[in-house]
Formats: structure tokens, sequence, C-alpha cells
């Protein structure tokens, strides 16, 4: 169902109307993703809405459609700046931006948050939010991997440039070198997939995310799932981390 939602209130923010409601799916999950860049949670996040049902919510994808409008903010302007370099955006501009879509935190179709929160700050943030809204989080899904193979991951990636869809040039190549298999769109390589930004990025990782386990971890809500593998594979994994916690929680 997820693959047919627009996911209107998320990009264009709370007040509009997504295309598809969420009252015919089973069971609302609400998930984190969290994972160094690259790791592959947009990749996980795509399989795992589409098997649970649920909303891809990335903050990175707002930021990259935001950058297509003519006339950016210059509140804006600085966040783009910060992410072309690799560097973290304001955590101020990105609660901001959540905070405006909290109507997605309480949608009955549950969420699955990819790239917020990315600090400490932010996770309180998003605390605060949740107990306002009603609702808990089922888990956070934390993915690891090694570097090497983390940088290969990124090296590698192309993204459509109409819709957005992700593949790598080795392991998931598009049909035709260079063309998107679902929109016919060129595949081009994203401006903080260089190597410059990559390295930029992993040191924004280890100083600001990776101590988002820990705070994570304390109240239980941690799965750590290994990120190694086929994506299929990688999402077994992960269905059944998930499966395992909610029996615990019941028993
Ligand atoms: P964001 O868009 O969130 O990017 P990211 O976290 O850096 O993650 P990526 O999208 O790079 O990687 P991914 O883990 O989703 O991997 P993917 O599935 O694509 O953020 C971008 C920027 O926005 C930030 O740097 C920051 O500036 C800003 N920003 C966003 N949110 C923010 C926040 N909350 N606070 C502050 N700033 C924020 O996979 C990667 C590649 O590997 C693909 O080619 C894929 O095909 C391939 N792949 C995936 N899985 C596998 C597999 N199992 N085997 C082989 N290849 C695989």
């Amino acid at each position: 169902m997820s693959e047919h939602n627009d996911r209107a209130a998320w990009f264009q923010g709370g007040e509009a109307h997504c295309s598809v409601k969420p009252e015919a799916r089973k069971r609302a999950y609400r998930l984190v993703l969290l994972g160094p860049p690259g790791v592959g949670k947009g990749t996980q996040a795509e399989l795992l809405c589409h098997k649970l049902g649920t909303c891809h919510l990335s903050t990175g994808d707002v930021f990259r459609a935001a950058a297509c409008q003519d006339h950016p903010s210059p509140a804006l302007q600085t966040a783009l700046a910060a992410m072309k370099r690799g560097d973290l955006v304001s955590d101020g501009l990105v609660v901001t931006m959540v905070e405006e879509r909290s109507v997605c935190l309480s949608c009955c179709g549950g969420f699955l948050l990819d790239g917020f929160p990315r600090t400490v700050m932010q996770a309180e943030a998003l605390d605060e939010l949740l107990d306002e809204q009603g609702v808990k989080l089922d888990a956070v899904l934390s993915y690891e991997l090694p570097l090497s193979e983390i940088v290969d991951r990124l090296s590698g990636r192309r993204t459509c440039s109409k819709c957005k869809a992700v593949y790598h040039v080795t392991a998931r190549p598009p049909q035709k070198e260079g063309v998107c298999d679902a929109c016919g769109g060129s595949l081009i390589q994203r401006e903080d997939d260089r190597p410059e930004s990559i390295r930029v990025r992993m040191k924004a990782y280890e100083e600001s995310t990776r101590p988002l386990a820990d705070y994570y971890e304390k109240d239980g809500r941690l799965i750590r799932v290994s990120a190694d593998g086929k994506p299929e594979e990688i999402l077994e994994r992960s269905i059944q981390a998930l499966e395992e916690r909610t029996v615990a929680v019941r028993s």
C-alpha cells in the first residue's frame, strides 16, 4: 500500500492530505532506522514499508525535494549548503521541520523514520513530540556494517533524478546503464556521495549520531541488525527481530 502513498503531508507539510488512507493497514508500526550514511537505511525503509504497509519518512528526502524550489528560504539555503559539505543541518531547523509534520507521527498507518533523529537533542525532541501525539515508538532498528563496505555502497550509489529510486552500480544495477528502470529518468550521483563529503558525513555520524544507540539502548528500544548480505536477507533479519521483540514485550 505505501508504495502508492504520495506522502503529501510529509513532503508538503502537515496541512496536505496524503493520497492513500491508512485505515486498511492491519497494524501500525512506529519505527526509527538508525545507522551510518550508506549502510542501506533507505533501501531497507522501502522494503519494510512495502512489507508492513507504513510510510517512509526521510528528512534527507524532504531537504532534497525542497532543493528543487525556485526560491528557497535563507534557512533552507543554509541547510542545503551543509548537506552538500556532508555536515548535519542544525537541530533547530530539523526539529522545526518535523514539528510541522507531526501529524505524520500520529497517523494510524504508523511511520518509519529514516535519518531522524540524528543527535541526542533530536531524539529528546522526538520523544516529546510522540508524547504530545499520544503514541510510542515500537523499536529503533540500528543497522551495522564495517566502514569499508559502507564506503563502497555510497560511492556506487546512483539515484534517479526524477523519481529518486536508488540503485548501485554493481549490487543493484539498472537494466540499462544510467537509466531508471521505473520511470526512464537519468541516474545521477548525489552531491554528498563524493569522497570529500563522505569523509565529513562519517565524522558527523561518529560524533553526533553514534551516541544515539546508547540513548535508545538504555530503555530497551534498540534492536541491532547486521546490514551484511543482500537487501532481502537484511529485511528478513529485521522482520524476525521485530517479531521477537513483539513476543518479548507481550510475555
Ligand atoms: P540522508 O538522506 O538521511 O542520508 P544518510 O543518512 O547519509 O543516508 P544515505 O541516504 O546516504 O544512505 P542509506 O543508509 O539510506 O543507504 P541507501 O539505502 O541509499 O541525509 C543526507 C543529509 O541530509 C545529511 O548528511 C544531513 O546534511 C542532512 N540531514 C538529513 N536528516 C538530518 C537530520 N535529522 N539532522 C541533521 N541533518 C540531516 O544505500 C546506499 C547504497 O548502497 C545504494 O546504492 C544501495 O543500492 C546500496 N545498498 C543498499 N543495501 C545494500 C546491500 N544490502 N548490499 C549492497 N548494496 C546495498
